[in-house]
């Protein structure tokens, strides 16, 4: 099971740009017309990025990873001190697939409680508050603070909101919750994480999460996206969010364990890179394969398999746990599989396979996270023979942050792609809460104050 694994997850570097070279072919398909690819490309509006003048005091709220958060952030100009406040709640599971209202209502009143707990409203005088909203799903966007909804993602499936503007369901919400709130603008939070870190760094042009969810944005030129009908911005760029999630290739290396993983998942037959890649899915895909080596020899026992056959068991932070184990006898190994598994009289030999299981599915994870950038940065011409500028990509995600084999294995297949010498211009920066920052820059850049 483990040698047929190793050999349906490979994903040598030949194989790797195969896969960039569709990223970017992709990309071009649905920069020329909605609709012409599985990847949106979706023109998200921010045509400035921060400029690092920003100023004042701005509320956020960021909807689509692991916790829900509320944000009030004080932009202090041109010093770059920036002063944050946050509350971070877990959405109830029934919130995620029950009604646009429940879910909007729940938003509101958690910033309804977050502004009566701050008793400082004399700081915004007559001023109406305002708010950027970061909404970590696929959105057509229609204004800087305007988009429908396109399809859920990730753990949320609510069908009533699909196609609706998500911002006029959160002004819904907050006015029956009495918060005075305009909300200046409305961004993905991979946008969010580019807009924090061009703010940290003016060489930041992509802005990747790998976590909960995966996907990518990237400052594009305005007149190479054909499908774009407005005016073309003064600056000569737009921030385009690809929803790289729902990118599909022939040239992916796709086992029966993801099959069966899209079968049975909220969102079959979507988001396919995403169920390769991302936090949300890495532990499951393990737990699969467990359950087939389970079912087909006595490794782990005669156990029952009722923990085994539990979808969504065992975690990403759980095979973390076990892939960075350094006791000699791995007993992390053997209390993650005793704890969440019931699995609990293993040899020694049996831990380290699935120390090597969690290594093909992460290491698989981060070398395709990495061909998807080097896509994107051939797309725009960057770390190509003849590019001497710098390209930082800013990444934010727990999948990222924690998960240092990943994180490792991704940065040196970038550089095993993008050879020794031009991936010396790349560098890849952990943007932390990206996107809460983000929105409140690009809530001070679309202020009416
Ligand atoms: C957070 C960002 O830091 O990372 C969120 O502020 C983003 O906007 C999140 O969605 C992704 O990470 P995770 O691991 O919580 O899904
Ligand atoms: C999913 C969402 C996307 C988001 C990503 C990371 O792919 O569709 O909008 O950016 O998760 O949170």
């Amino acid at each position: 099971v483990v040698a047929e694994l190793r050999e349906a997850c490979a994903a040598p570097a030949a194989r790797l740009n195969e896969v960039a070279a569709a990223m970017e072919a992709e990309m071009r398909a649905g920069l020329r017309e909605e609709g012409g690819s599985k990847i949106k490309m979706i023109i998200s509006y921010v045509d400035n990025l921060p400029t690092g003048n920003e100023e004042g005091f701005f509320y956020a709220l960021d909807l689509g990873g692991t916790n829900f958060r509320v944000l009030r952030v004080h932009l202090a100009g041109k010093e770059k001190r920036v002063q944050r406040e946050s509350k971070e709640v877990s959405i109830p599971p029934h919130l995620m697939s029950g009604s646009a209202s429940e879910l909007f209502g729940f938003i509101a009143s958690a910033l309804a409680r977050f502004i009566a707990d701050e008793g400082r409203s004399n700081v915004f005088e007559d001023k109406q508050r305002e708010l950027g909203f970061t909404f970590s799903f696929p959105v057509r966007q229609t204004s800087i603070a305007s988009g429908t909804l396109i399809k859920w993602t990730k753990a949320f499936s609510i069908d009533d909101a699909i196609g609706e503007d998500v911002v006029a369901e959160l002004q819904t919400a907050m006015e029956k919750h009495g918060v005075d709130m305009r909300v200046a603008a409305l961004i993905n939070d991979t946008v969010g994480t580019l807009a924090a870190g061009r703010y940290n760094d003016e060489d930041v042009v992509i802005g990747v999460i790998l976590g909960t969810g995966s996907n990518a944005a990237y400052v594009e030129e305005a007149t190479a996206i054909p499908k774009f009908e407005g005016e073309l911005p003064k600056s000569g760029n737009m921030v385009v969010n690809t929803e790289w999630g729902n990118f599909y290739s022939s040239c992916l290396p796709i086992t029966e364990y993801d099959q069966a993983l899209d079968e049975e998942s909220l969102n079959p037959g979507e988001q396919i890179f995403e169920k390769l890649i991302s936090g949300m899915y890495l532990g499951e895909i393990v737990r699969r394969v467990l359950l087939k080596i389970a079912s087909q020899s006595m490794l782990f026992g005669n156990i029952n398999h009722t923990k085994l056959k539990t979808r969504f068991i065992l975690r990403t932070p759980d095979i973390s746990a076990m892939h960075h184990d350094e006791t000699p006898d791995l007993r992390i190994v053997a209390e993650k599989l005793a704890d969440n598994l019931k699995i609990s009289d293993t040899s020694l030999e049996t831990r380290k396979m699935v120390v090597e299981i969690c290594d093909i599915v992460t290491s698989r994870s981060a070398r395709l996270a990495a061909a998807g950038i080097v896509g994107i940065l051939r797309k725009i011409g960057r770390a190509v023979p003849g590019d001497e500028r710098r390209s930082v990509i800013a990444i934010d995600g727990g999948l990222f942050e924690h998960y240092a084999e990943f994180r490792q294995c991704l940065e040196s297949t970038l550089v095993e792609l993008l050879g020794k010498e031009a991936s010396r211009s790349v560098a890849v920066k952990l943007t932390k809460d990206g996107s809460g920052l983000g929105a409140a820059l690009i809530a001070a850049a679309h202020s009416q104050h």
